[in-house]
């Protein structure tokens, strides 16, 4: 059974532990509802470092209003069974007025890679990431820190905050788990109808198909706007973006001239998903 810490003085003293022993350290860091892409990053964790801490905690300053901060999925006996299935050490569940006192009043906010894509259809939202997140890697201090591919533009935030903090960590990114048919997991999956859900896998076709014609010379204005119409007559009912960027600054881009990245989000109804996949540079 893996053993649930709430404060942050016994998470403290639990790592100082390990740490006098000098074992290492990793920290994935989740907002819950886990599945197996989360346990994915559990086990890469497991590959890096002697201990694992995993952090459950649903964020409220990355939600905006009339997001799904109230209806977000909280199972913490399920998240715990299957971190013990894992082989994670150590579940860090703090309480949302433990994280945020009264009186709470600083933000870390990464300019630039926080602004497009998702930064602009979710003001504030990856302030509340970057904030969480430091505030996540000063409690544990952890030697690794685990992050998924799923959410690309918010791996980007947080390796610059790294690097501009000079947080002692290394940011491990780890590649996306997908269904059987290429629907990427999230724990927003579990929002969708079973209609909706039959639609869900043309994002990552759309994405996959699109990657493939432009590593053969496409250009990417045409091709992402063609994407857009697919994803619409597949059934989606808004696509927010779908984009060529730069894999690391997140500049967009027309051909894929460097490490690229086609990042998309479309929405089936209120639920929003989110997917992404590597180009090869030409
Ligand atoms: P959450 O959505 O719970 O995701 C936690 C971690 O799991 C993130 O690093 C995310 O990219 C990764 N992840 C989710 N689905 C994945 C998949 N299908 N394959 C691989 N990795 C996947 O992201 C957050 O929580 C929060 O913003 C957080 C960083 C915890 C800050 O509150």
């Amino acid at each position: 059974e893996v053993d649930i810490v709430r404060a942050v003085a016994d998470l403290r003293a639990r790592v100082r532990y390990w740490r006098d022993q000098g074992l290492a350290v990793a920290l994935v860091p989740t907002m819950g509802a886990l599945h197996q892409g989360h346990l994915s990053l559990i086990a890469q964790g497991l590959e890096h470092a002697d201990r694992v801490v995993a952090s459950v905690f649903v964020n409220p300053t990355q939600f905006g209003p009339g997001e799904d901060f109230e209806r977000y999925p909280r199972r913490e006996a399920e998240d715990a069974a299957l971190l013990s299935g894992a082989g994670c050490h150590l579940l860090f569940a703090p309480q949302v007025t433990d994280m945020y006192p009264a009186g709470f009043a600083t933000t870390v906010s990464v300019a630039g890679l926080s602004e497009g894509l998702c930064g602009a259809i979710r003001p504030g939202h990856f302030d509340g990431v970057a904030t969480v997140v430091t505030k996540l890697l000063l409690q544990v201090r952890p030697d690794f820190a685990l992050f998924g591919e799923k959410d690309y533009q918010q791996l980007a935030v947080i390796r610059r905050l790294v690097r501009d903090l000079d947080l002692a960590v290394e940011v491990i990114g780890c590649p996306i788990v997908r269904e059987a048919d290429g629907l990427a997991l999230s724990s927003r999956n579990a929002y969708l109808t079973p209609e909706q859900r039959a639609v869900a896998p043309a994002l990552f076709r759309a994405l996959d198909a699109t990657a493939q014609a432009l590593a053969q010379g496409g250009e990417a204005a045409p091709l992402t706007a063609r994407a857009v119409e697919d994803l619409r007559a597949a059934g989606f009912d808004a696509v927010d973006y779908f984009e060529l960027r730069d894999a690391e600054t997140l500049a967009p881009l027309d051909r894929p001239t460097r490490p690229a990245r086609l990042l998309a989000a479309a929405r089936l109804g209120a639920t929003r998903l989110l997917d992404n996949v590597a180009v090869t540079a030409l």
